[in-house]
């Protein structure tokens, strides 16, 4: 199989090139191609001919996209939309990676794929808006939505908390949003299975599981051997200029549907810290 994946540079990206193997993958940056740019898109999708896009680029920064609504939605939508007509020109699949934080959080139980979007803020409404848009231009667009990502290889919230954690006697962590971490290396793996399978319409990708922010900081600084004090706080007191969904656990019914199961959060963290471990040493 022929795969070309936006985003390599990523934190997602980066696993997907350690962990996709026996298919001919062609891995691209920013630099090889702005998902802005629809001749570029077009070009490196033309020239790479493709059966699946991956589509793992975007603009992430969830707090930035409030004061960059335009680059949002040009990034994560419109951008979304060039790589998705180039791959109808060339009769590529494509696999779309969105988000939790297309949902409003007021659910009291695990999201189903057709429970009804109704984002927060503007990352989750560029994403939201991305998912109604590819499925009018690909109707047969894979959509997956995952949540709380964490890997090596970039900036996420274990690597935040330990370094935190080992220079401060006690540290403050939300303890009122809930929802799944999810590993990078096991989510690039569903992501190969899916692709395989031929999956299509919205699937729900995420470490089995769920927990506030507080709960996984915890955890962290406990089987990272640390002795930092964990204490939790409100949303409300740490103001972050986007909201988040309090509850944005999703269910996996989605995914089992095609036969793939995801580890325990618990279990993810786990193998993410020996992956630090051996990276750092
Ligand atoms: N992180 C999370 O917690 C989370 C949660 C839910 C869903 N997701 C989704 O999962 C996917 C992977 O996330 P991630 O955390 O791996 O992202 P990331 O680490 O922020 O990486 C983003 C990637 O997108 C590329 N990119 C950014 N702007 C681009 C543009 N204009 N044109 C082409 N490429 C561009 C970056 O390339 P350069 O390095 O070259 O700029 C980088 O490779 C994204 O779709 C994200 O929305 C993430």
């Amino acid at each position: 199989m022929r795969v070309t994946i936006f985003g390599s540079s990523g934190l997602l990206g980066r696993a997907l090139k350690n962990e996709w193997t026996g298919d001919e993958i062609t891995h691209l940056s920013s630099k090889d191609a702005d998902l802005r740019d629809v001749a570029a898109v077009a070009d490196v999708v033309a020239k790479s001919r493709p059966e699946w896009i991956v589509l793992a680029a975007a603009y992430t920064d969830v707090d930035g996209c409030e004061s960059n609504r335009d680059k949002a939605f040009a990034v994560n939508c419109e951008g979304a939309v060039n790589a998705a007509r180039a791959a109808k020109t060339v009769g590529a699949r494509m696999m779309f990676l969105s988000s939790d934080y297309v949902f409003d959080g007021k659910k009291t139980s695990p999201y189903e794929v057709n429970d009804p979007r109704a984002p927060m803020g503007v990352y989750g409404k560029s994403k939201a808006e991305a998912e109604v848009r590819l499925l009018e231009v690909l109707p047969e667009v894979c959509i997956a939505r995952t949540s709380w990502l964490f890997g090596v290889g970039g900036k996420c919230f274990p690597d935040t908390i330990l370094k935190v954690a080992a220079s401060r006697p006690q540290i403050d962590v939300v303890d009122d949003q809930r929802g799944s971490p999810t590993y990078t290396v096991d989510l690039a793996r569903a992501i190969m299975q899916l692709c395989r399978k031929n999956a299509a319409g919205i699937v729900h990708v995420n470490n089995a599981g769920d927990c506030t922010w507080f709960d996984f900081a915890r955890e962290i600084v406990k089987e990272g051997g640390l002795s930092t004090e964990v204490r939790p706080t409100t949303t409300e007191k740490m103001a972050r200029p986007a909201p988040r969904p309090a509850y944005s656990v999703m269910s996996p019914a989605s995914l089992h549907r095609y036969g793939v199961t995801m580890p325990s959060w618990q279990d993810a963290l786990g193998r993410y810290l020996q992956e630090r471990t051996t990276t750092i040493a």
